[in-house]
């Protein structure tokens, strides 16, 4: 055990006087927990600000400590699997499979939709559209705000049904979007990226350990590698999109400007 010096995860003041990049804080934490929860399956599961240090290294990274190791999350391969199953039915827009995999944690029939709105914290819309497409806007903010009391007792219903173990990842998802929104780094795409990529090794893991003959296992392994391949392509062509979206986007303004 060694005193760390450092400042908060939201000390902005402390982020800006020593030149900490915002995004590389999100992206770390954003990894860090990715790993511990769809990889490991043991979550420091207190993640609020006053537990997560930065300190700035001499080569100017910025390291992430976390603190208070007193509320872990521990969980069983059967709850991670299916939590990565729910993720990735999530980002594929699938409802079918929202609906089992949300069954299968314990979420009955319709319910599955108000839950992936728990889990992701965005509205049906958005994640009908993509939660890796869209940005979450105050318009979707202010109707989460609006739409909340009336699906109260829904929530209640949801929180009484699932384990200990959804509990806590609900609580560290909800702690983790707080320090997102504080450091303005919300619903990045290379954390998306990363998140996809755990839950694909995580389910994959599970098959290639549960295949029954090695060609099965060479077939799963293939397999793997091919879908890690095809998020890598579908985030890369993505990111691409929207530098496209960005430059025609100001070469309009810009027309707008000379014509006036
Ligand atoms: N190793 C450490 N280095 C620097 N500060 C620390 C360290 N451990 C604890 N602290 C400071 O003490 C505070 C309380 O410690 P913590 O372990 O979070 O206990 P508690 O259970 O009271 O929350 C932290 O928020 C942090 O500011
Ligand atoms: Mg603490």
């Amino acid at each position: 055990m060694e005193f760390v010096e450092g400042g908060q995860v939201n000390d902005l003041k402390y982020i800006q006087d020593n030149n900490i990049d915002p995004f590389e804080v999100t992206d770390k934490l954003g990894k860090l927990y990715s790993q511990m929860i769809f990889i490991n399956g043991f979550v420091h599961s207190d993640p609020h600000p006053g537990n997560i240090l930065l300190k700035k290294t001499d080569e100017g990274t910025c390291d992430i400590i976390l603190l208070d190791h007193g509320l872990y999350a521990n969980l069983s391969d059967e709850f991670r699997v299916e939590y990565s199953r729910l993720w990735l039915s999530i980002l594929n827009r699938d409802r079918k499979a929202m609906r089992l995999h949300s069954n299968n944690l314990g979420i009955e029939g319709d319910l599955y939709g108000l839950f992936a709105c728990m889990v992701t914290g965005r509205t049906w819309d958005t994640i009908m559209e993509g939660v890796d497409r869209r940005k979450q806007t105050t318009g979707e903010k202010e109707l989460m705000q609006k739409v909340l009391p009336n699906v109260l007792p829904q929530i209640s219903g949801i929180l009484e049904n699932v384990n200990r173990q959804m509990l806590l990842i609900l609580k560290t998802n909800d702690l983790m979007r707080g320090i997102e929104h504080t450091l303005c780094t919300s619903a990045r795409m290379g954390a998306f990226r990363v998140m996809s990529k755990c839950c694909v090794r995580s389910v994959y893991k599970e098959k290639i350990d549960n295949a029954s003959t090695k060609i099965d296992k060479i077939k799963m392994i293939l397999v793997q590698y091919w879908l890690l391949f095809k998020i890598n392509m579908y985030y890369t062509l993505l990111s691409l999109g929207q530098i496209c979206n960005t430059v025609v986007n100001l070469g309009q303004r810009s027309l707008q400007i000379i014509k006036r």
